[in-house]
């Protein structure tokens, strides 16, 4: 199969193949997404098969209104409502209980859904035209860098994928922010732009970050994330670097340099790829080491 590239004004052609059950790769405001609707199983099915996901890790539904979010959770939770005012359309998914009539497959067997409105307008035009929810995980391979424009997800899926929507490349870069407002206590599953701090902010009660040990709460955790195929290195000092591809705040080096940023760093690890880079070194500045999204990708794209 060759994928289609379409433009933003062939969405007829998108919305046809996403109801007969192909899914399609969608721009966001936070990176490219393999979407499905949620109600069509076979389309649902097909994501987990081309990118490889594990069955048991659950996809976000993408809305375009806090009724369409209604039909697919439970938005009772109290702290909803704050949230939504200050932060949707944007990069934050909350994870609420969903309903019975979201086919398991969608949620991996879990109990609960992330939902999110993107701030996109292809993507928004794309779920009104639909008419439901588009459930999408990143448009990458399981455990790839996930893709940041069109070229990033036919690196990954040219000869499996039925078509790309050209969006251009993804204002923010990173994924968005993972809550839960399941439990008691609001925990982030995953950082993303929108801090721990402006969270807090907006619901004044402290916010818990998970961590490894916090018992299954966010089933992506447990697997390798975001690798290039050349092995990711960080360092504290500038001098201790050896390898062709460095990736730091300034340039430190004679070697290819590129700049150290969440907006930037899957499409650098990208390029790191095609250059065959064996080693990509990171020089981690303090700066960077307090950007809590940025620190997650790194250390885990780095195999920790
Ligand atoms: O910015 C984004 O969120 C992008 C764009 C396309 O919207 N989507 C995205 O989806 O990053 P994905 O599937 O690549 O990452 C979702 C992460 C996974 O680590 C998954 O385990 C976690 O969120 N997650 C999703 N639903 C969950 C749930 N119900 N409970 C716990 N964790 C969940
Ligand atoms: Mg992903």
């Amino acid at each position: 199969m060759s994928t289609l590239l379409l433009s933003p004004n062939q969405i007829d052609r998108a919305v046809s193949l996403l109801k007969a059950g192909e899914p399609v790769a969608i721009p966001t405001e936070t990176v490219y997404g393999l979407a499905a609707p949620i109600f069509n199983e076979e389309g649902v099915k097909k994501i987990f098969f081309l990118k490889g996901r594990p069955s048991d890790n659950p996809l976000i539904a993408h809305v375009t209104s806090l009724e369409m979010a209604e039909q697919v959770v439970d938005t009772s939770s109290p702290h909803f409502r704050p949230l939504v005012n200050r932060f949707w359309p944007g990069p934050l998914t909350l994870v609420l209980p969903k309903k019975e009539r979201v086919p398991d497959i969608v949620s991996g067997g879990h109990s609960t859904l992330g939902v999110r409105m993107p701030k996109h307008k292809i993507a928004l035009q794309l779920i009104e035209a639909v008419g439901e929810p588009l459930v999408a995980p990143s448009a990458n391979l399981s455990g790839k860098p996930s893709p940041t424009c069109f070229e990033h997800v036919l690196e990954d899926f040219a000869a499996t994928l039925a078509a790309v929507i050209d969006g251009g490349e993804c204002s923010l870069g990173i994924e968005s922010t993972v809550l839960s407002l399941v439990g008691e206590t609001p925990v982030i599953l995953r950082p993303g732009s929108i801090t721990r701090e402006q969270l807090e902010k907006v619901l004044r009660c402290s916010i818990a970050i998970a961590d490894e040990k916090t018992p299954a709460v966010s089933p992506g955790m447990k697997y390798r994330h975001y690798a290039p195929k050349g092995t990711v290195r960080i360092i504290s000092h500038p001098s201790e670097i050896g390898g062709a591809f460095v990736l730091s705040k300034d340039p430190i080096s004679p070697y290819l340099h590129r700049p150290l940023s969440a907006k930037t760093f899957y499409m650098y690890l990208r390029e790191a790829d095609r250059t065959g880079a064996e080693v990509i070194w990171v020089f981690l500045d303090p700066v960077s080491a307090t950007d809590e999204a940025l620190m997650n990708r790194l250390l885990r794209s780095a195999g920790f």
